[in-house]
């Protein structure tokens, strides 16, 4: 009797602590080896955040995802793993990062970092307010919330030395040109483009001060892609001839050039701080001008649907989809495919380096 009162009290003692596992301490190697990457910003980023919330912007549904482990649709923009999941497993523990508002990224994942990423958000608070998704200052509070979760986890220590020698990865902009300046045009009957760009740069220089006095150190930024040639712009600007928006590249570098410059600025003034601009006009200006040289066949649509303006929701179970995504370059009217990411990636590793190391 007394034998079997000792087993249960033992039985409970041993439950409650495997249990209390998920608020206990988790020992992670306190040196380099092992580093925690962040995701702020839009859908080249979003690794299914806002599967979570009330949008119309959404990626959790055939054909997204086909080529994803397991043919899942996670809400991510994109065939298979998106710009952020193509970072860390180059140059992270893992092989994709997850987003922080799904139920099933666990305590221990939490430690590597998470994406807190929404497709359709930008700088402008604006942007994401018309289609109702995350805007970056909600993103910071859910930085917040993960930074009191990581105390919990493994101290207050090990938590600052997480974020401290974190990676923290933005890539925002594209949205506040193609949704506030473009598609809704509130913001160009009220700014011209210099102006925006300032307003824009303002908001980013707000927001990376904001991610820096929470300790983040390497800060790692996205600029504007060669986006007047996305299969959207191409439409918008030329529907017959599918000729490239000279004039969103030109809005897209206005922007770059004066991001670039006051990166260095910030680098020079926030103590401790790397900064690292990825030209990701460059980047996909190359891939686009010389896709043929890279095995792709089309740059000038997408694989989903027509490829000239399905994305989102217009991108669906119904739609048919190309026969080989790795002839293209882009997957739907707005995002690259997996294997043009993956090349983008790699052209961005020289720029990412100094903000790894
Ligand atoms: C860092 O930690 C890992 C895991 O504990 C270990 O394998 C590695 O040797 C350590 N590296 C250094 C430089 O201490
Ligand atoms: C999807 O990405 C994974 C990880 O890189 C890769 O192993 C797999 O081959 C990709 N699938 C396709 C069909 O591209
Ligand atoms: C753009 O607007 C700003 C502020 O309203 C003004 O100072 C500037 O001259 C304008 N630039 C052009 C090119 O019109």
């Amino acid at each position: 009797m007394i034998r079997t009162v000792y087993k249960v009290v033992h039985f409970c003692l041993y439950a409650c602590l495997h249990l209390c596992c998920s608020v206990a301490m988790v020992n992670i190697p306190k040196n380099d080896s092992v580093k925690a990457f962040f995701a702020y910003g839009d859908s080249f980023f979003d690794s299914g955040n806002n599967n979570f919330i009330n949008t119309v912007v959404k990626a959790d549904f055939p054909p997204y995802g086909k080529d994803f482990i397991g043919g899942k649709s996670t809400g991510r923009f994109t065939n298979n793993r998106t710009v952020s999941d193509c970072i860390v497993e180059k140059l992270g523990a893992r092989d994709y990062l997850p987003a922080y508002l799904d139920p099933s990224t666990q305590d221990k994942d939490l430690l590597y970092g998470v994406c807190f990423a929404s497709g359709s958000s930008g700088y402008d608070a604006l942007t994401a307010k018309i289609l109702n998704v995350i805007p970056l200052s909600d993103q910071l509070e859910m930085l917040k919330e993960y930074i009191e979760k990581i105390n919990m986890i493994v101290g207050e220590e090990e938590a600052n030395h997480i974020i401290t020698n974190g990676v923290h990865m933005v890539s925002s902009s594209s949205n506040d040109w193609a949704i506030s300046y473009t598609a809704v045009p509130i913001r160009r009957l009220e700014y011209n483009v210099s102006a925006y760009a300032n307003l824009l740069l303002n908001k980013a220089t707000i927001f990376f001060k904001e991610l820096y006095k929470l300790g983040a150190r390497k800060i790692v930024v996205f600029g504007t892609p060669y986006i007047g040639c996305f299969p959207l712009a191409r439409t918008v600007s030329s529907a017959l001839l599918r000729n490239c928006g000279k004039m969103f590249n030109e809005e897209a570098q206005t922007f770059n050039y004066m991001l670039k410059s006051q990166m260095e600025f910030l680098r020079s003034s926030l103590p401790q701080s790397t900064f690292c601009y990825v030209d990701y006009f460059k980047i996909t200006k190359d891939i686009i001008d010389n896709h043929l040289q890279y095995g792709f066949e089309v740059a000038d649509r997408g694989c989903c649907g027509t490829g000239v303006f399905e994305v989102s929701i217009l991108c669906n179970e119904l739609t048919p989809i190309c026969p080989d995504d790795s002839k293209f370059v882009f997957w739907d009217s707005l995002h690259l495919t997996d294997k043009a990411y993956n090349i983008a990636v790699n052209h961005a590793l020289p720029e990412l380096m100094d903000c790894v190391i």
